[in-house]
């Protein structure tokens, strides 16, 4: 159990990486913890079903800003399939561990990323035709 933050931890609360808004995003959320009122939104920009870009806003704690960086860091330039996989659990292991006390911040920041690519996929749902092709291909 950690009791502290990590040097990287510190770091991406202090220099976070995909700060700000997505401009002309193709979808936008925004997730909030009723326990500690701690919230997140999410931006991203998707082209052949990869995330080209994704960006982040706070108003949270120095964990919930470190692992949305930590994260945006990863769900960038891979697969939707892929960024949906993402754990909470990775993310702490990214950034070398939180305190238990913290852990709640990392979830949040996955289910962001998760509730921004169901906004996308409800935006743009893939056409029936394509889904058979795909399936036939199997
Ligand atoms: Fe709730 Fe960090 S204390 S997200």
């Amino acid at each position: 159990m950690s009791l502290n933050y990590t040097k990287k931890t510190i770091s991406h609360f202090l220099h976070p990486q995909n700060l700000g808004s997505v401009k002309n995003a193709d979808a936008c959320v925004s997730i909030g913890n009723m326990v500690c009122g701690d919230q997140l939104s999410f931006s991203i920009k998707v082209k052949d079903g990869i995330i080209k870009d994704i960006k982040f806003l706070s108003f949270g704690c120095a964990s919930n800003i470190a692992t949305a960086s930590v994260l945006t860091e990863r769900a960038k330039g891979i697969t939707l399939a892929k960024a949906k996989s993402l754990k909470w659990e990775k993310i702490v292991e990214d950034l070398g561990g939180l305190p238990n006390q913290k852990i709640h911040c990392s979830i949040l920041a996955v289910e962001g990323l998760k509730k921004v690519i169901a906004e996308y996929e409800a935006k743009h749902p893939v056409p029936l035709v394509k889904l058979v092709k795909k399936k036939s291909k199997k």
